[in-house]
């Protein structure tokens, strides 16, 4: 048996939400046939969204298709695309399921314990964040160093997939230090300053009153949104190696005189889609 029948095997063996793992997983290798098993994963957020085209020789499997959830977002695609960029094979997420679409948390980070299961070393993700900083200004980047989870919920939460990793996983270091470095040089060499904070994390739908952004702001939280630290979880639940990256596409409820809209976050994502495409495929050159 290899590595991922294995890992299949025993997931079959566990609680239903591993039995899940292990179906999704299966349905993308036999999408992917004989093809190189992705190495990375991107999962794309606000802003992102696009950059699954700049993968050569790729698949798409499309999310319906192989068990994942769709996405009820308008304007967030559902596909898992698997091709090359860089000389690697990336895995790209291109829409992802929020828990306050109504998913269950677990659901959030079904996808990222598939690609785990299938191998994935090394998973970056972006999203969009309202920005905590008098310094931070909309269209700008913040690399994560850290998050606090506020969402109330976490996906790990039940039956321990032990085939995948421990129950109690340590999170002393869930962004990892030399990709966060890499994110930097690439940063470098295009001329795009990036931020370092912390993103905290919250369940929505709703934007912040002006009241818990104070309350956050003495909390230590850099950045809020409403994604991506149930799929670090999962992540480094699996021993994969994260890295984020945040677009600041608005100043955070009651630091300026604007009301929040999510016309605003899409139109600031999309005018920055390209610098943070440019961003990531120069870190996945360098890792
Ligand atoms: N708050 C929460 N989520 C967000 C924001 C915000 O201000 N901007 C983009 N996503």
């Amino acid at each position: 048996m290899n590595r991922i029948e294995n890992l299949t095997a025993q997931l079959d063996k566990g609680p239903p939400a591993g039995q899940e793992v292990a179906k999704v997983a299966r349905n993308i290798l036999q999408f992917l046939g004989n093809r190189d098993k992705p190495s990375i994963a991107v999962i794309l957020g606000s802003g992102l969204g696009g950059f699954e085209k700049r993968l050569t020789d790729s698949i798409v499997c499309p999310y319906a298709e192989v068990g994942l959830p769709t996405s009820t977002v308008a304007g967030h695609a559902g596909n898992l695309v698997v091709g090359k960029l860089q000389g690697k094979t990336v895995a790209v997420l291109a829409g992802r399921a929020h828990y306050y679409e109504g998913h269950d948390i677990q659901t959030t980070a079904l996808a990222v314990r598939a690609l785990a299961v299938i191998g994935i070393k090394q998973l970056l993700v972006s999203n969009a964040a309202g920005g905590l900083r008098p310094e931070f200004t909309p269209g700008d980047f913040m690399l994560l160093t850290d998050h606090i989870n506020m969402m109330g919920a976490n996906p790990l939460r039940g039956p321990n997939l032990d085939a995948l990793g421990p129950r109690f996983p340590d999170m002393t270091k869930p962004y990892d230090g030399e990709i966060i470095d890499k994110f930097v040089q690439a940063g470098k060499s295009l001329g795009i300053d990036l931020h370092k904070g912390t993103y905290m994390a919250l369940s929505g739908p709703t934007y912040e009153t002006p009241a818990e952004i104070r309350a956050f702001m003495s909390l230590g939280a850099d950045a809020v949104g409403m994604s991506t630290v149930p799929e670090i979880i999962a992540a480094r639940h699996a021993g994969v190696r994260c890295a984020a990256v945040s677009c600041i596409t608005n100043v955070a409820a009651g630091l300026s005189d604007s009301l929040l809209s999510h016309d605003e976050v899409k139109e600031v994502g999309n005018l920055a889609g390209k610098r943070l495409s440019d961003l990531f495929e120069q870190t996945i050159a360098l890792i």
